[in-house]
C-alpha cells in the first residue's frame, strides 16, 4: 500500500509555521476584504452602533473622509456604502435622488480618493422606504403584497443615480425577480457598461441580520421579507438564483449570511468555479462574536481569523465583513 513506505507521517507538515504556511491551502488576505460602512445624513459626528459595538454611523464629512483613509492606509480599499436617509416615503424616493445620501457618500469619496478605494453601492430600498420593505408594496385582490416588476423600474433608477454619483459596482440586494437584468439594461443604456453588479443572489431571510436592521433602522413594519429573500431550508434554490443572475449578467455573485451556509458556499463554488463569489459575514455573525469576546467566553482576534479563514475555506473568493480592519491589523502583526 502506497502508505506503508515510507513513512507517511502527517505531523511533518505541522511541525514549524514556516512549514505550515508554506504548505496551507487556504490565504486570508486583504485584498478580497470588503468593509461596510453606513453613511447617515443629519449628523456631524460619528454614532456608534448599539447592536454592534465598533461599527459607527459616518456623517457626511471629514470623518468620514478620515475613517476611510485610514482603511486604505491599512489595505483595505473595498467599500460597500450603505445609506440612512433622513426622510423616508413609500417608494424610497431618497434611493434614487441626485442628492440621496449614497450619492452624496460616493462623490465625496470619490473626489478625495480617485481610483484607489473601489466604491460598492448596496442597492436596496429597504432603508428608503417608510414600511420598511426592499420593494414597492401595493395591494393586489385585498391582499398586500411586493410588486416585483414595479419594484425592477425604481432600482434601475437607484442603479443609474449611483452610476453618475460615482459606485464602481452596484450590488441589488433585493432580491426581487429580474433585478439584475433591469439593472444591467438600464446601466448600459446610461452608458455605464463597465459599471459591475455584484448581485445577492441567494441571500436568505436569516435572523442574522437584526443587528443590521438596528443600524439602519430597516426592519419591516409588517409581515416578514419571506416572500423574497430565500428559505433557510434549501441548498440547491442557490444554484438557480445563481444560474439566472448570471444569465441575466451579474459580474460577482453573493451568499448571504456565510457562517451558517458553508455548505451553500462551497455548492455554489464547485458548480460555477469560474464565477467571483463573495459572501457576506453579516451582522449578526459579527454582533455574535462581538458579545462573547466583550464576557471573555471566547478570544476575538483568533475567533476572526478562523471563522473567515473557514469562509474562504469553503470557496469564496471575496468577503464583506465588519472585521475587515480588525483582519487587516491582524495580517500585520
Ligand atoms: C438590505 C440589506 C440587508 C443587509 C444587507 N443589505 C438587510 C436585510 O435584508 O434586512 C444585511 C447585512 C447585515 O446583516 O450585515 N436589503
Amino acid at each position: 500500500m502506497w502508505f506503508s513506505f515510507p513513512n507517511v507521517r502527517p505531523r511533518r507538515l505541522r511541525q514549524s509555521e514556516l512549514i505550515r504556511n508554506l504548505v496551507a491551502e487556504t490565504r486570508l488576505t486583504v485584498d478580497c476584504l470588503v468593509m461596510p460602512i453606513f453613511v447617515k445624513e443629519g449628523i456631524d459626528r460619528p454614532e456608534e452602533i448599539e447592536s454592534m459595538p465598533g461599527q459607527y454611523r459616518w456623517p457626511l464629512n471629514d470623518y468620514l473622509v478620515k475613517f476611510v483613509e485610514k482603511l486604505r492606509d491599512k489595505g483595505i480599499r473595498n467599500v460597500i456604502l450603505f445609506g440612512i436617509p433622513k426622510h423616508k416615503d413609500s417608494i424610497g424616493s431618497e434611493a434614487f435622488s441626485k442628492e440621496g445620501v449614497v450619492q452624496r457618500a460616493l462623490r465625496l469619496l470619490r473626489e478625495t480618493f480617485g481610483k484607489s478605494i473601489l466604491l460598492i453601492a448596496d442597492l436596496c430600498l429597504c432603508q428608503y422606504t417608510d414600511h420598511g420593505h426592499c420593494g414597492i408594496v401595493r395591494e393586489r385582490r385585498g391582499e398586500v403584497v411586493i410588486d416585483n416588476d414595479e419594484t425592477l423600474r425604481v432600482y434601475a433608477k437607484i442603479a443609474v443615480s449611483q452610476a453618475e454619483a460615482g459606485a464602481d459596482i452596484v450590488a441589488p440586494s433585493g432580491m426581487m425577480d429580474g433585478q439584475v437584468r433591469a439593472i444591467r439594461q438600464a446601466l448600459d443604456e446610461a452608458g455605464f457598461e463597465n459599471v459591475l453588479i455584484m448581485s445577492y443572489s441567494v441571500k436568505y431571510a436569516s435572523a442574522f441580520y437584526g443587528p443590521f436592521r438596528t443600524a439602519a433602522y430597516s426592519a419591516p413594519k409588517f409581515g416578514d421579507r419571506r416572500t423574497y429573500q430565500m428559505d433557510y431550508r434549501n441548498a440547491h434554490e442557490a444554484l438557480k438564483e445563481v444560474m439566472l443572475d448570471l444569465e441575466e449578467g451579474a459580474d460577482i455573485v453573493m451568499v448571504k449570511p456565510a457562517l451558517a451556509y458553508l455548505d451553500v458556499i462551497r455548492l455554489v463554488k464547485e458548480h460555477f468555479p469560474y464565477v467571483p463569489l463573495a459572501a457576506y459575514n453579516v451582522s449578526g455573525e459579527y454582533s455574535m462574536i462581538k458579545a462573547a469576546a466583550a464576557r471573555g467566553w471566547l478570544d476575538e482576534k483568533s475567533i476572526v481569523l478562523e471563522v473567515l479563514t473557514a469562509i474562504k475555506r469553503a470557496g469564496a473568493d471575496i468577503i464583506i465583513t465588519y472585521f475587515a480592519e480588525t483582519v487587516a491589523d491582524l495580517i500585520q502583526d
